[in-house]
């Protein structure tokens, strides 16, 4: 059979299988006709879950605003700072509409990434002895550091583990640590909606779950909204942090944290800054907080990006995230199916992936590790090497979600703490160090990621690419 009869026929089996990708057809329109640069630069775009990409018309239309405004700093009242002020709170408005918050509920802070967003709760949650700090191993690094803040006040954080094979939360376990508070002192779980290490989707319900038992809810929504609708009339975490880059590509430098009012009410801010205050005095020494998002946004925001933020939900939502959402979920699920699949001459499997190997509640990232026919692994950076002579962009490592990692890759709590008691010098430990330390056992992953305009080829020239390793 020749390429192109392969490429038609094993369409042909997918559309069969998968037949909701038909109504979503539009988007290979929108592609060619918005993306044309993926094409043209013959690129397999494998990282979705990194970084989301931009259509033209939506730098079209920044740019046209840009264009035609004069736009000063917000902080002040003359007509080019209404101007700006009248941008940065509609795509406040906006950004609230796009996710269903009630604008008596929740409050929209403009931060740099959904980290800075993470950090602006950390630092000021009011942690204290005997207080707590939960967390699903499966966390990003972002939401990891906040044990930091929690630890300096003297709080406990103790993490849920994620269990092998599907990778997600033992529920009798995470109940358990739920009730462990104490009435009256401030209690923080923090937990991601999808998982950027294995795409597992942790349930929304146990946002109810944990608030009900005296716990404040912090939703790591970063890897979950660019394929999957976040709808904050219906689930009502206390804090969500994202990165709009992820979403739609463009721009970066722009991320949130949508608050519920009561939550936000809660925080303790270590310092003012320029924005933050009503009034502070250098000989008064005194200092009085803004109300609300003000509060927390501290200096001059990045006005000239965050109309850009309303562009690309607008874009967003036009296409349909239910749209983006079905394709995501066919292509994941003909990835998923093909790879587990592929056995060498001798019958070994040549893939295994970490987390669910089906498409109920998970997203369209999928994580894993190549095997030889003698089964040893081969090394990630490997692969990566390889796949970029392919012009695959994908992402290997371990993805800054390190509890994923050693769950996945069976590193024991023991391994780890007597590799990090062999450090000469307390404070540097790098990549090679480590890897050297835990010699044999694989020190990351593989990563493929799927988003708003990923296509069958992108999936049939990876497989493609697998393949070639079969028997190496
Ligand atoms: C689940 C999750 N949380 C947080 C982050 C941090 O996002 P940023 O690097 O944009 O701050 C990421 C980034 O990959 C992520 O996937």
């Amino acid at each position: 059979m020749n390429t192109s009869t392969h490429f038609e026929t094993t369409y042909e089996m997918f559309l069969h299988t998968y037949p909701g990708f038909q109504s979503t057809q539009s988007l290979d329109m929108l592609r060619s006709r918005e993306f044309a640069r993926l094409d043209d630069g013959n690129h397999i775009y494998l990282d979705y879950t990194g970084g989301g990409l931009y259509a033209l018309s939506q730098l079209q239309a920044h740019h046209d605003l840009l264009t035609n405004a004069v736009l000063g700093n917000p902080h002040s009242s003359n007509p080019t700072s209404q101007a700006t002020t009248h941008l940065v709170e509609q795509t406040r408005q906006y950004i609230l509409r796009f996710f269903n918050a009630a604008p008596e509920e929740y409050v929209v802070i403009f931060t740099q990434n959904a980290s800075m967003a993470l950090k602006l709760v950390g630092e000021a949650y009011p942690f204290e002895a005997d207080d707590h700090y939960l967390l699903t191993f499966d966390n990003h690094n972002s939401v990891n550091g906040i044990r930091e803040f929690a630890r300096e006040h003297g709080a406990t954080t103790a993490y849920i583990p994620v269990v092998l094979p599907d990778m997600r939360v033992d529920e009798v376990e995470l109940l358990d640590s739920l009730e462990q508070t104490r009435p009256g002192g401030h209690h923080l779980f923090a937990y991601p909606a999808q998982s950027n290490f294995s795409g597992v989707q942790h349930p929304l319900e146990w946002i109810a779950l944990a608030q009900s038992r005296g716990w404040d809810v912090m939703l790591d929504a970063a890897a979950f909204v660019a394929t999957n609708r976040l709808d904050l009339g219906l689930w009502h975490p206390d804090f969500v942090p994202l990165s709009f880059y992820k979403m739609f590509g463009y721009p970066t430098g722009v991320g949130c944290l949508l608050a519920r009012r009561e939550a936000l009410a809660k925080l303790r801010r270590p310092w003012f800054a320029g924005g933050t205050i009503t009034v502070a005095s250098v000989q008064g020494d005194r200092y009085y907080l803004a109300e609300g998002e003000a509060a927390f946004e501290d200096g001059t925001l990045n006005y000239l990006n965050i109309p850009a933020v309303e562009i690309g939900l607008r874009y967003l939502e036009a296409v349909g995230p239910e749209t983006i959402h079905e394709r995501v979920h066919c292509l994941t699920g003909w990835l998923l199916e093909s790879l587990s699949a592929l056995r060498h001459r001798n019958g070994k499997p040549l893939v295994r992936i970490y987390g669910a190997i089906n498409t109920k509640c998970r997203g369209g990232t999928v994580t894993m590790n190549f095997y030889r026919a003698n089964g040893s692994v081969i090394d990630h950076r490997m692969i990566e090497q390889q796949a970029n002579q392919a012009n695959i962009s994908l992402r290997t490592g371990c993805f800054c979600n390190p509890g994923g990692g050693e769950i996945a890759l069976g590193l024991s709590a023991g391994e780890l703490a007597a590799c990090f008691r062999q450090t000469s010098q307390q404070d540097r430990f790098t990549v090679d160090d480590f890897r050297l330390c835990i010699d044999g056992k694989s020190s990351g992953a593989v990563r493929v990621s799927f988003g708003l305009v990923s296509n069958f080829a992108d999936v049939y020239r990876f497989i493609q690419f697998v393949q070639g390793l079969l028997d190496q």
